[in-house]
């Protein structure tokens, strides 16, 4: 409560002077004194009105004081409201039994000694106002509760949101690294069918071979064994050519050491054909026989992914001498592999977005714009390594730290 606000004591008396009189004596205690001049009339203020306390005089006509508080006590709104007798006659203790047994607190006599008055009055304001100070203190700690409880649900909400949005970014992820496998399961079947179409022109002349010296009377034993031997050979071929596709699509499960210069054999064994074709030669130079402690499928798709980038670029250069050399040596700690072309480089402006998921400058169809993303993924957060890009003489170099 402010310390403003006044404090609402209501008295009651039938008659006008006696009102006066006691408003003269409490006029400057800072109370709000209503005044009511009977029973009736005090009824109808305390049901609308909170008091500190009522002052109530005994005799009135129709209803006296003792009434009037019986009527107070039986209000359950009412029921713990002080109230003061203030009476003139009455003298006698049985009266004044009825005063409390009606619910008094207290009983004056009149001449009323100020003083008195003042101190009852006071000591129940007092006990007034700091009824009331609980309330607003309990008001307030229950607005507080209140805020704390939206608080807290807020940051419920925000938290379960937040794992919303980490589970949708996992399953964006997902989708990323299948679409990844897709579009490398593309290259890897044009891989194949550049692997293969050399041994099946073989095998069906080999065939044909048959036919041929058969009609001339010319299909010897022997001539029938070294033929079979020749078309089995390359069908072993062409089936160790699935193998070795089957087993680069496959994730490993465990990290291995692995050779550099074997999975560099073995990715260049799956793509040399298709590079042949474009006219583009490789170089390898690799010293010391590195080692990497890590996932070898997964390696080679990165270097898949680098070698096709730096075909595919060639081939937009419409160049004739399309060059890629691949280098490898051990550092202490790590070991280092690049691979650079002569294709002209990356352009200053998509240099730092390359590994950026979907980020392609190649014509729909042509590019996904994952190749890059999968590969830095692949090495630095599978691998702990480093991929990164620079623009070298004629050409862009990338280099793998593993
Ligand atoms: N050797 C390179 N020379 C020039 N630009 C390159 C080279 N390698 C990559 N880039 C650029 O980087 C971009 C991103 O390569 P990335 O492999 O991530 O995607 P993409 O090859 O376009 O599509 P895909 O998902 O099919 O691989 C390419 O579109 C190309 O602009
Ligand atoms: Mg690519």
């Amino acid at each position: 409560m402010k310390s403003t606000d006044r404090i609402p004591v209501l008295i009651v008396d039938d008659r006008t002077e006696n009102l006066t009189s006691l408003e003269a004596l409490l006029g400057d205690m800072e109370l709000e004194l209503v005044k009511a001049q009977s029973g009736n009339e005090a009824l109808r203020h305390i049901l609308y009105n909170d008091f500190a306390l009522v002052l109530l005089d005994v005799q009135m006509p129709e209803m006296d004081g003792f009434e009037t508080a019986t009527l107070m006590r039986e209000n359950p709104k009412t029921r713990h409201l002080p109230i003061i007798f203030v009476t003139a006659g009455m003298k006698e203790e049985y009266h004044q039994f009825r005063g409390y047994e009606a619910g008094a607190v207290d009983y004056l006599m009149k001449p009323i000694e100020p003083a008195i008055l003042r101190s009852k009055v006071r000591v129940f304001c007092d006990l007034y106002s700091q009824r009331q100070e609980l309330k607003r203190m309990k008001e307030e700690l229950e607005v507080q509760n209140e805020k704390l409880r939206q608080t807290y649900q807020q940051l419920q909400e925000e938290t379960a949101e937040r794992l919303r949005a980490v589970e949708e970014l996992r399953q964006k992820d997902q989708i990323m690294i299948q679409q990844g496998r897709i579009a490398a399961m593309g290259e890897m079947l044009n891989n194949i069918a550049h692997q293969w179409r050399q041994p099946l022109n073989v095998l069906g002349l080999k065939i044909q071979e048959i036919g041929f010296f058969y009609d001339y009377g010319e299909c010897s034993k022997e001539f029938l064994e070294a033929n079979v031997g020749k078309a089995m050979e390359v069908l072993r071929h062409l089936s160790q050519t699935i193998d070795d596709f089957r087993d680069f699509s496959s994730p490993d499960k465990e990290k291995t050491v692995f050779s550099i210069e074997q999975v560099v054999g073995k990715t260049l064994s799956l793509v040399m054909e298709s590079f042949n074709q474009a006219g583009i030669g490789i170089d390898v130079s690799i010293s010391d026989d590195p080692q990497v402690n890590g996932y070898p499928n997964e390696y080679r798709q990165v270097l898949l992914n680098i070698l096709m980038n730096a075909k595919d670029a060639v081939i937009e250069q419409e160049r004739s001498d399309g060059r890629v050399t691949i280098r490898s040596w051990s550092e202490p700690g790590k070991t280092v592999l690049t691979i650079s072309d002569n294709a002209g480089g990356i352009k200053e402006e998509h240099l730092d977005k390359i590994f950026d998921a979907y980020y392609t400058t190649k014509e729909l169809g042509k590019g996904t714009g994952i190749g890059l993303f999968m590969a830095k993924n692949i090495i630095e957060k599978n691998m702990a390594g480093r991929l990164t890009v620079r623009n070298v003489e004629g050409g862009a170099e990338f280099r793998i730290e593993t």
